[in-house]
């Protein structure tokens, strides 16, 4: 398949409705991370994306609506707390997880009976919905377990050939995929950590829980909550290993490790101690700045075969740093090592 590349121009944005609500697949921008999206009620269409990402098919993926009044026709019930959590941060970087309609497609679904419905920020992604004329299913558009996608480059390299067109819309300002809530339990839930963080969310609903997945390794034989979880994700070639310490311990240890292969992913101001090749993910104390860069450095070993083994320093898990730390920790399939200082 030859893979169209689109602006985001009136023309692009349009280009890419056509396709759409002919069943195909497009890469669009979001504010969070780029998506692979398609008629979200169109089982043939939605079935696509899963062969495009070479995805697990019992992984639900989220549904995208240009407008809160989409939101009705897709679900059985809003709860009180999803409709103020709604009015605070959609458009927004937040997927709410809801009952679904019989509308939905269960191949949608991943079979679930919930649904995850979120209306992004990012205008181009919002006319693109608009010009579909229907809700769009999208996972982020990489390759299934790598670095989420935040550049149309990104898009590109994963899935040149595998969809129809790939609008570019620039580069991700959020970095780092939506805040996932499940909605439907008595005390909401979270899922994955995002842009929305949850000390954010507990000031404006109350108790919300974190799931825990998002900071451990499930045991054997726990159903995950959200299937994503399960699966080693966003782990580029070489080996990762989470490194929890100072800068100077860091760089001790690092340096201590120097040898063929060996490569390290460090915060800003933070590089002059190392011996060994790195690159840096934003400043130690800047989560904001990490969530923008953390899957284009993760992607960028790849392009360094010799690269084999990568020491990341870890990130603070407060507030969007937990959604950092919570990419880093799979991409590291777990392994962290804790210095005392
Ligand atoms: O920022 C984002 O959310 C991006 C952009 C494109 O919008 N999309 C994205 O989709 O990250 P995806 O498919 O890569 O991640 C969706 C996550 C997965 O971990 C999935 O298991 C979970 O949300 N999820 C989706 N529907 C669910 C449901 N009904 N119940 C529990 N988890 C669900
Ligand atoms: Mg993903």
């Amino acid at each position: 398949m030859q893979t169209e590349l689109l602006t985001a121009s009136a023309e692009g944005v349009a280009r890419a409705g056509a396709l759409l609500r002919r069943g195909e697949v497009v890469g669009i921008p979001t504010e969070t991370v780029y998506g692979l999206a398609a008629d979200a009620l169109n089982p043939s269409a939605v079935m696509r994306i899963f062969e495009a990402k070479g995805r697990p098919s019992d992984n639900p993926l989220i549904v995208h609506i240009a407008a809160r009044a989409q939101l009705d026709a897709l679900v059985t019930e809003v709860p009180a707390a999803a409709e103020r959590l709604a009015s605070l941060w959609w458009p927004g970087p937040l997927t709410m997880i809801f009952k679904k309609a019989a509308c939905v497609p269960s191949v949608t679904s991943g079979g679930l009976s919930t649904v995850a419905v979120r209306l992004p920020a990012h205008p181009t992604a919002r006319a693109v919905i608009e010009a579909a004329g229907c809700p769009l299913a999208a996972p982020s558009a990489n390759r299934s377990g790598s670095p989420s996608p935040t550049t149309a480059a990104h898009v590109t390299a994963d899935m040149d050939g595998r969809v129809a067109a790939i609008l570019d819309g620039g580069a991700s300002g959020v970095g780092v995929e939506s805040t996932v809530v499940d909605m439907t339990r008595e005390v909401p839930r979270l899922l994955r950590p995002g842009g929305i963080t949850v000390e954010m969310l507990r000031e404006a609903v109350g108790e919300v829980e974190v799931d825990p997945a998002v900071t451990a390794m499930l045991e054997q034989g726990v159903v995950a909550a959200s299937p994503g979880m399960k699966y080693k994700h966003y782990a580029p070639r070489a080996n990762v290993t989470l490194v929890r310490s100072a800068a100077a311990s860091y760089a001790a240890f690092v340096n201590a490790h120097a040898g063929e292969g060996v490569a390290a992913m460090c915060f800003d101001g933070e590089e002059a101690a190392l011996t060994v090749p790195y690159r840096t993910y934003g400043a130690r104390d800047d989560a904001a700045a990490q969530a923008r860069r953390v899957f284009d450095v993760l992607r960028g070993w790849d392009d360094d075969p010799t690269v084999t083994q990568v020491y990341a320093a870890c990130p603070s898990s407060d507030g969007l740093g937990l959604a950092v730390y919570n990419r880093l920790l799979r991409a590291a399939e777990f392994e962290v090592i804790v210095l005392d200082d």
